[in-house]
């Protein structure tokens, strides 16, 4: 037999404080509702909006209503602004005297033609999708070495893109600038993983491929919904909350202590289809 110590506690987060941006809705509200079930003692999670059928506190009411002991509770930042960034740290510093566990998911995209995109669109994918991860991390260092230790790593998770890895719009609705800003995540998540590892922080990132939200539902349509969408899917199907679940509790759990530095893609493996050749 083996000594594979605590085995049921493989993936649990029992008493873990974890940080979501972008938790009011999608990958992060999903993300959020994996911790707490795995149990986490508390899940904080951020977005913009506060009010309204979008907002934070819609979210953390129905997180707060799974029958777990741990709680959740929101604070509103733009994580794409550094001086809202460090505002958030500070909040949560009141509260915590450590973050074990730090998911960078907030995202924007925008498709449109080359030639004409607008260069606003251009700084805020940018500002928000790599530099704002950076300084996140960056600045929740202090909270996030306090939690950490050789054992027991705090785990910093970056969600990318397979639009990171591949080409996968150009033309009338291309997204070259996300697919680009989606690369650097990847490698910002490389270097943070060399830079933070003898520090006792893993840095890994999560590549999904299509799952339906407000952020992806644009494209879905323009590609041709749905239907269409299984269809092209080697494994026939769009991403669902629960794959999104099983990933991040992985990398934040005992299970995930020694990958660092990794992408892993969740996308049934879509980003392996090349044209034409997924129907022939
Ligand atoms: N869904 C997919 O098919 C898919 C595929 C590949 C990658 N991804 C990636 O997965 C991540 C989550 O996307 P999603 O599909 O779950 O999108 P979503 O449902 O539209 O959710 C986006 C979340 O980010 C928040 N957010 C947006 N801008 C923000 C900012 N500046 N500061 C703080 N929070 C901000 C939103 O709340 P507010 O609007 O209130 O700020 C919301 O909570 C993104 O990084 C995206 O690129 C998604």
């Amino acid at each position: 037999m083996s000594d594979l110590g605590n085995f049921g506690g493989l993936f649990r987060l029992d008493g873990k404080v974890a940080v979501i941006t972008g938790g009011s809705r999608g990958l992060g509200l999903h993300t959020a509702t994996a911790f707490l079930l795995a149990g986490a003692s508390k899940v904080i999670i951020t977005a913009r909006k506060l009010e309204g059928a979008e907002g934070i506190n819609q979210a953390v009411s129905k997180l707060n209503a799974l029958p777990v002991q741990g709680r959740a509770i929101g604070i509103a930042a733009n994580v794409a602004d550094t001086a809202d960034i460090e505002r958030l740290v500070k909040e949560i510093g009141k509260t915590e005297s450590k973050v074990d566990i730090v998911v960078a998911n907030a995202g924007a995209t925008y498709g449109g033609p080359f030639d004409t995109t607008p260069d606003e669109f251009n700084k805020k994918i940018l500002d928000l999708n790599v530099r704002g991860v950076f300084n996140l991390v960056r600045l929740l260092l202090p909270l996030l070495e306090a939690a950490a230790t050789p054992t027991d790593p705090s785990r910093v998770i970056i969600v990318s893109s397979t639009a990171g890895i591949n080409v996968p719009h150009v033309g009338q609705h291309g997204t070259i600038m996300y697919s680009v800003s989606k690369a650097a995540a990847h490698h910002l998540s490389r270097n943070l993983a060399m830079e933070l590892g003898p520090r006792n922080i893993t840095v890994n990132t999560v590549a999904p491929g299509f799952f339906p939200s407000k952020l992806a539902k644009g494209l879905i349509d323009i590609l041709g919904g749905d239907e269409q969408l299984r269809d092209d899917n080697p494994r026939k199907r769009l991403g669902e909350p629960s794959d999104i679940a099983g990933v991040m509790v992985y990398l934040a759990s005992p299970a995930g202590a020694y990958v660092n530095g990794e992408d892993i893609s969740v996308d049934g493996g879509m980003r392996l289809v090349t044209g034409r050749h997924s129907k022939i």
